[in-house]
Parts: structure tokens; C-alpha cells; sequence
């Protein structure tokens, strides 16, 4: 009914999200957003079924202001409270449109602080049966934007550089590991080499042949071409891994979630995957990818449905499996 999103400015130039100020964001935005997200849906408090809140995993300080904010809130309108874990609500996004996968289906969730694959049973029911070890997707995407002089975030603004580059021109190196988890951060040191080097070696020979004015040159020459030969290794590593864990369990029914599956290249790699292998695919709509208010509200819905709530003593944390 209403999905209101804040977006954090403050950080950009700062190359990374500063944790203090995220929480006083928050302090800031919190009832403006509640506000405008109830004119919006006009809808009154009173009329709320239940106050769902995001209760992991995620910075310490930003889950506070919004723990404390939703028990008080629950509290004064003795409302069922709902603690929602932000990877199920990531995959949950998947079943906000009319057009919804069948279950089981499998997730690639792929965000800033996850890599995941995971195979939902039920929307209550969900196992993650590979994930990252090191770097998750995003931050392969924002590590090597930094590397390449981008504000943060840069995924998206590779995501629009690549769109006029050739991602066949330079090629980086795909991690060997085992099963269905994923590893991001040999590709990274591989790019640090890569451009020190002003693309001469994309080995780990001889660091540092060039001086700074020839790789920000060299940078500048190649940017397209640099972007999409990096997104499309990044997006290689997702669909191999996607594509083995199809096989592994069989299932057919394929669904992406988290920020960067707003990468324009995933989406077309990961349709054109779906096509070939006869798998029936979902993308959220653009909003429900990045993070969101009606991701925690759809998951909120079904354990309602279950009547899962907390109380009074629960409480945010920064890990959290599920
Ligand atoms: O799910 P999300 O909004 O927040 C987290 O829970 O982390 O994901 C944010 C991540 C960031 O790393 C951002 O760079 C990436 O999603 N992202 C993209 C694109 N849009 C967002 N990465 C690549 N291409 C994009 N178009
Ligand atoms: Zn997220």
C-alpha cells in the first residue's frame, strides 16, 4: 500500500556506509518515513493488524532505532509485534507480484553484506545451501568501483558504464570452490593488479609495473570496457554456481533477490540462463530488489499467518543465522 524509502546521502563521501551516521539517519528519518508511509496507504495506526520490524542481520545501531521504534509503537497500540529477518524478507520480495514462483523454489540472493543461495520450501520454511566466504556480491560490485576512483555504491554506476563496453575485451579470474558456495575476494585482487599494472599482466607477476598518472589514465581510456568486463565476471561466478545448484536439487522454479539484482547484466545473463535451461524465473519489480519496507512487510504477513510473534524482550542483532 505504501513503500517509502530514505536513502542515506551522507555516506557517499566517505567511500563506505559510517555506521554512527547511519544510526542518526535513521533517528532523523524514522517518523517522517512512518508518517508519509501511512498517508500514502491511507490507512490509520489503529487500523494496523501488527508491527513488524527488521531484527537481523544488519549495522547494530540502524536496527535499534528501528527495534525500539516498533516495540514502542506495538506497545502503545497493543499490536502483535513481528521480529522479520532481512535475508528471508529479501527472498520473500519474489512473492509481492501477482506472477509468484511455486514452492520449493531457489533463491540467488545477492546484496551488499550477502551472496546466498536458498531453497524456500514454504515462505517460513527456507535453507541456505551455498553462500559466500568472503566478499558478497555488492561489495565485489562496490570494491571494484572503488579501485576504479567511483563513488559508493558503485555497483550501479558499473552496471552503466558496462552498458557500452566490451565484457570480452579483459578477462579476470574465476575462484575454484568446491560445491555451491561463492568466494569474491580473489577477484578483487585481481582487478587491484590488473589496473596498477594499466592492464599489462592479469596475473599476480611483477606488481605495480605503471605509475599513477598511467593507470588513472589507462582507467579513463578503458572505462566501459573495464566495467563490463568486470561485471560480466562477477555474474559468470553467480550463474555457475545458480545453475549446479539447480542441477543438485532439481528444482525449476528460480528466483533472484537483493540490491544487485538490479544489475541490468545479471538480469539479462540470469533470463537468458532460464531460457536455456527451461527454468521458470522471477525478478522482483526494481523497488523490492534494493532494500525496502515491503519486503519486511510480505514476510511480516505470512508469519502473522502463523501467528509468530515476539515480545517485549526481543531484541536486534548484527549476525544472525536463520
Ligand atoms: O540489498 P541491498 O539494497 O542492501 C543490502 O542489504 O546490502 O544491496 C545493496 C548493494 C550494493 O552493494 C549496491 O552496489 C548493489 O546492491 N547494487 C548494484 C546495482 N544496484 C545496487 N550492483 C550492481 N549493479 C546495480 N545496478
Ligand atoms: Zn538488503
Amino acid at each position: 500500500m505504501s513503500n517509502i524509502i530514505a536513502t542515506q546521502t551522507v555516506h557517499e563521501k566517505f567511500g563506505g556506509v559510517v555506521p554512527e551516521l547511519a544510526s542518526r539517519a535513521h533517528m532523523q528519518n524514522i517518523l517522517p518515513v512512518v508518517d508519509q508511509s501511512l498517508k500514502q496507504a491511507a490507512v490509520s495506526l489503529t487500523e494496523l493488524d501488527a508491527i513488524a520490524y527488521t531484527q537481523a542481520p544488519g549495522l547494530i545501531g540502524a536496527l535499534l532505532v528501528g527495534s525500539q521504534f516498533a516495540k514502542s509503537l506495538a506497545l502503545s497500540l497493543n499490536k502483535p509485534l513481528i521480529a522479520v529477518h532481512h535475508m528471508q524478507a529479501h527472498v520473500l520480495a519474489n512473492l509481492i507480484a501477482e506472477d509468484r514462483p511455486s514452492f520449493p523454489f531457489l533463491c540467488l540472493t545477492v546484496s551488499g553484506g550477502h551472496t546466498q543461495i536458498v531453497v524456500c520450501e514454504s515462505p517460513t520454511k527456507l535453507t541456505v545451501i551455498g553462500e559466500t566466504i568472503d566478499d558478497a556480491a555488492g561489495e565485489a560490485f562496490d570494491k571494484s568501483a572503488k579501485l576504479l576512483g567511483l563513488p559508493y555504491p558503485g555497483g550501479p554506476l558499473i552496471d552503466k558504464y558496462a552498458a557500452n563496453g566490451n565484457p570480452k575485451r579483459f578477462s579476470f579470474t574465476e575462484p575454484q570452490i568446491p560445491g555451491l558456495d561463492f568466494s569474491f575476494s580473489g577477484l578483487k585482487t585481481s582487478i587491484l593488479y590488473f589496473l596498477k599494472n594499466a592492464g599489462e599482466s592479469n596475473v599476480f607477476k611483477e606488481a605495480f609495473l605503471a605509475d599513477e598518472e598511467t593507470c588513472k589514465l589507462f582507467i579513463k581510456n578503458n572505462l566501459a570496457d573495464i566495467c563490463a568486463s568486470i561485471q560480466a565476471r562477477i555474474v559468470s561466478i553467480l550463474m555457475n554456481k545458480l545453475k549446479k545448484a539447480a542441477h543438485e536439487t532439481g528444482i525449476k522454479q528460480i528466483c533472484l533477490a537483493g540490491g544487485v539484482s538490479a544489475n541490468s547484466g545479471l538480469r539479462k545473463a540470469f533470463t537468458a540462463l532460464g531460457e536455456k535451461e527451461n527454468w521458470k524465473t522471477f525478478i522482483p519489480a526494481f523497488e523490492y530488489c534494493t532494500d525496502n519496507a515491503a519486503m519486511i512487510a510480505i514476510t511480516a504477513h505470512y508469519k502473522f499467518l502463523e501467528k509468530d510473534f515476539v515480545g517485549m524482550e526481543s531484541s536486534p542483532s548484527a549476525r544472525a543465522e536463520w
